[in-house]
């Protein structure tokens, strides 16, 4: 019995999707457990490239089951989206099992995402737009809509009749936008709850019957810990509550915290960032460039999934890393994108904080501090033959298993898969993870 939990250890990006899409060969479900369409997946296998932004990764495998559990927020209109993305080329979607539970990013979401990050001016967070800050607020204020209200008309239209005033209240009177039409909302929201009927369903039941049934569960996680609403760089984070730590994955797919038995971090070999706020390795000079440009005429270079925006860069972060491995309790590392550091003379690792003449060794709270922070760097040799062709540990070349190495004992937590490139095969498993 298994139920291993795939979390992002930096500000998200990290290549969980394609990490999920690797190990959901041994898996019997795939679930989504936080967020929303503000994540956003690039999974490349032999059917060819797709970005999903809802959709568990494990879809591409038949006869697994994908589920979008209780803990996401799901944009109707997104999510149909992507069923036609898949159903069209090809992709079986039957086997997808959305929550009753998740709540619905409804019109008024994304208005009020937009509303609030142009009346941050310049402390803007540099949201994703899709509306998920607020569909998590809505959620706590009591005021959401689930899918069990969608996907029947009646329960949606007393649903939107309760909660369209105050919301239309706030995007015109703080706000000064327009307001939203009801009978608009009803009518198109109507239909996509038609549309998604077939595939609601009681996930908690189908994660909890595998898990009994003794098969492996693989909880995929969207965005960072660095990102988490409680353990990240607030303000300048995400809103799922908790959105990426370990026992966050139990409660948004409604299991126990003791039935996940592995949580894996994900980690780029080096950090990204997209949106605002405190980045300590930030570059700003070539190698920036040339890590971000790194595969770019294949659609590979480090720009948003869901905004296209171009990510910050930064060298690999351990002293950030430190603070989600014990946040999540982190079993397992799995290093992508190792590949994109060949070539590189020097390669550095951030071990230390420099603040007001002191070293600091954990993430401070405070963002002023946080912000000013010096990083204290260790430099290592780079290596100069290509990676991406490497399957097994020993043919690494020695500069990136020394890198490796010290990336464990940094971490204190072994290195068990790494990747090598964005294809499937491309991956160096050092230690079975399942
Ligand atoms: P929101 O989640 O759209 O509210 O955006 C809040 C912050 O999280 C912004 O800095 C976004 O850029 C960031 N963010 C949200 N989702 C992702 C993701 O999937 N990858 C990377 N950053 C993300
Ligand atoms: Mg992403």
């Amino acid at each position: 019995m298994s139920v291993v939990v795939v979390i992002g250890g930096q500000w998200g990006d990290e290549g969980k999707g394609r990490i999920v899409d690797l190990l959901a060969r041994k898996a019997r479900v795939v679930a989504r457990y936080s967020a929303g369409n503000n994540a956003g997946h690039t999974i490349i296998n032999e059917l060819g490239e797709f970005k999903l932004h809802l959709i568990p990764a494990g879809i591409f495998h038949e006869d697994k089951t994908s589920v979008i559990g209780n803990g996401v927020a799901v944009d109707p209109e997104i999510l149909l989206g992507e069923l036609d993305q898949l159903q069209s080329r090809g992709i079986d979607t039957s086997r997808l099992v959305l929550s009753e539970r998740a709540q619905v990013i409804m019109p008024w979401h994304r208005e009020l995402d937009r509303l609030d990050e142009a009346h941050r001016g310049g402390a803007a967070i540099g949201t994703t737009g899709r509306g998920v800050g607020p569909c998590f607020v809505d959620k706590v204020a009591r005021r959401g809509i689930r899918v069990a209200d969608l996907v029947r008309s009646e329960a949606l239209a007393e649903r939107v009749d309760e909660v369209l005033d105050i919301q239309n209240r706030i995007i015109t009177g703080v706000y000064g936008g327009d307001p939203l039409d009801a009978a608009d909302i009803k009518d198109a929201y109507g239909r996509f709850g038609k549309q998604l009927f077939r595939f609601v369903g009681d996930a908690q039941a189908v994660v909890l019957d595998a898990h009994l049934r003794g098969e492996v569960v693989l909880l995929e996680g969207a965005q960072g810990s660095l990102l988490d609403l409680d353990h990240g760089t607030y303000p300048f984070v995400t809103s799922s509550v908790p959105s990426s730590s370990s026992s966050g994955a139990a409660l948004g797919v409604g299991i126990g915290p003791t039935d996940i038995s592995r949580v894996i971090g994900v980690f780029k070999s080096y950090c990204t960032r997209v949106g605002n706020g405190p980045f300590p390795t930030e570059l700003f000079d070539a190698t920036a460039e040339r890590l971000r440009d790194h595969g770019k005429e294949f659609g590979r270079g480090e720009y948003g999934t869901t905004t296209g925006r171009p990510r910050r860069i930064g060298w690999l972060d351990a002293v950030a890393a430190q603070h989600t491995a014990r946040v999540n309790g982190l079993q397992s590392i799995a290093l992508t994108r190792l590949d994109v550091l060949d070539g590189l003379e020097t390669i550095k690792i951030c071990t230390g904080y420099g603040l007001n003449g002191k070293i600091l060794d954990r993430v401070p709270v405070l963002l002023s501090a946080l912000e000013s922070v010096t990083p204290v760097y260790e430099e290592l040799p780079g290596w100069r033959t290509p990676t991406s062709d490497v399957r097994d540990f020993d043919a690494l070349p020695q500069q990136a298993r020394s890198f490796i190495k010290r990336v464990e004992t940094l971490l204190g937590c072994p290195v068990d898969l790494i990747s090598v490139g964005p294809a499937r095969e491309q991956a160096v498993v050092v230690s079975p993870i399942l």
